[in-house]
């Protein structure tokens, strides 16, 4: 299992562009499905999990044209069959898109009930409430979901929870059902609205993404549509944390800063000189990190997917700092692997008191998720010496090149393969 080894202590220093948003182009790429016309889509994500949905839609029978690194076209007209069974989709979370876009444009879909992961159970209870109100039947066999649907109507849906899966599946099983649809209590998230765009580019109808009412007036077809997907808030907020832990000076480019204003928000208030342009942000590290209070809410609150790099600097703070974690009922699990590092924080249910320390001591370290394992190479480039991360598929799910965009701004870092090769590393290192 390749690793990731740092030498860290240096201050991070540079540009850094910011790839497409992953959980914007996870849903747009099954929303593909809802035409039989070429969909074009650039500035998508050469990470792990956007590669899984364009492998997965193949073995759908879409024809799906790698155009370059970043940029595809798909075309679903030969679909077939509404039927996935592909071990990655179970692993990952999002192959949950693929039971609403089949069951909005083919009226059934057979797909894997997605994976969990680490950061805590996650049901899917919302989206079929939706399905079942726009007139879908589901039922679960052998762990897939089955929906089937002779015909879609329109229906108000109120979510009991807000989720970002459930208002991006809805929207796409709604798009094309007769008559109108309106989701309260409907997720907010920049990549709601970049779906909306999307779906609302080949023709579809929908009014009020970004508010917590979404209105949907179902159109006979949707045509094809060149997309570009929005830049990644998580990405660039994790690049903002790598300049705050490390003292640096780091400007994140091509992103929405209005997509920033919570993470901005925290990082002032710990200290950060946080400098907005149009479509970049620069962050300037403090000599020292003050404590702050964080509680994960849904957009615009303080997004869930930056709470382990934010608890991560906080441990660094000059004094205790209380995170909430608001959203998933178990994503501490990193903190662990923090307190290898010297960290001092105590994990109550959902509450992380922190008090923070001087410094990290480097050490061997392991990723639980995606975000965390992101969060502990930060940790890795703060601590003076040479720290290995674990388990770093989990982070190259989401994030495009890390170590390579991360070596651009100073970071000594890189993929081993075996001890021997870390070995060669630190000795080059020194
Ligand atoms: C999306 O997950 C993201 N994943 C997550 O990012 C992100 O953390 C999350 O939204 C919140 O912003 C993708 O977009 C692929 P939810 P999702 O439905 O849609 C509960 C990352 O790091 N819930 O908004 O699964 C759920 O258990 C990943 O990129 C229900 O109870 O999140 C959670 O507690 C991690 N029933 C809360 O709602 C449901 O039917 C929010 O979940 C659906 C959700």
């Amino acid at each position: 299992m390749s690793q990731y080894i740092m030498k860290g202590g240096l201050p991070l220093t540079g540009e850094v562009n910011i790839s497409g948003a992953k959980n914007a182009a996870l849903g747009i790429i099954a929303g593909a499905i809802l035409t039989d016309e070429d969909v074009h889509i650039d500035n998508v994500p050469d990470v792990r999990d956007t590669n899984i949905m364009l492998e997965a839609m193949k073995e759908l029978g879409a024809s799906v044209e790698r155009i370059d690194r970043n940029t595809v076209r798909i075309n679903t007209s030969s679909i077939r069959n509404a039927a996935i069974d592909d071990d990655y989709l179970r692993m990952m979370r999002a192959s949950y898109y693929f039971i609403g876009a089949l069951l909005g444009k083919h009226h059934e879909a057979e797909v894997p009930l997605p994976g969990g992961c680490v950061i805590g159970s996650r049901p899917i209870d919302q989206h079929v409430k939706g399905f079942r109100a726009l007139g879908a039947k589901i039922h679960i066999e052998n762990g897939n979901v089955i929906a089937k649907a002779d015909r879609l109507v329109g229906d108000e849906i109120y979510l009991d929870k807000v989720s970002v899966g459930a208002t991006i599946n809805i929207m796409m099983a709604a798009v094309l059902a007769e008559g109108r649809t309106i989701i309260g209590n409907a997720a907010k998230e920049p990549h709601i609205v970049d779906m909306a765009n999307f779906l609302n580019s080949m023709g579809a109808n929908i009014r009020g993404a970004g508010t917590d009412v979404i209105r949907i007036k179902g159109v006979n077809k949707l045509h094809g549509t060149e997309y570009s997907i929005i830049p990644d808030q998580i990405e660039a907020g994790t690049f903002m944390c790598a300049a705050a832990i490390t003292k640096g000076d780091v400007t994140v480019k091509n992103i929405i800063p209005k997509h920033m204003e919570s993470v901005s928000a925290k990082l002032e208030e710990v200290g950060c000189t946080v400098i907005e342009y149009d479509d970049a942000i620069r962050v300037i590290g403090p000599e020292v990190i003050k404590p702050a209070n964080i509680m994960t809410l849904p957009y615009p609150g303080f997004p869930t997917d930056m709470q382990p790099q934010i608890t991560t600097l906080l441990a660094l703070s000059s004094g205790t700092s209380m995170v909430v974690e608001s959203i998933f009922d178990s994503r501490f699990k990193y903190v662990d692997e923090l307190i290898r590092m010297g960290a001092d924080i105590r994990v109550e249910g959902n509450i992380a008191v922190v008090n923070g320390i001087n410094e990290f001591s480097p050490a061997q370290i392991t990723a639980p998720d995606l975000r965390a394992g992101a969060a502990l190479v930060l940790a890795g480039l703060a601590a003076d010496g040479i720290t290995i991360v674990n388990e770093i598929e989990f982070i190259q799910r989401g994030y495009e090149h890390f170590e390579k965009k991360l070596a651009e701004l100073g970071a000594t870092i890189d993929i081993v393969d075996s001890e021997r090769e870390a070995k060669k590393f630190a000795m080059k290192v020194g």
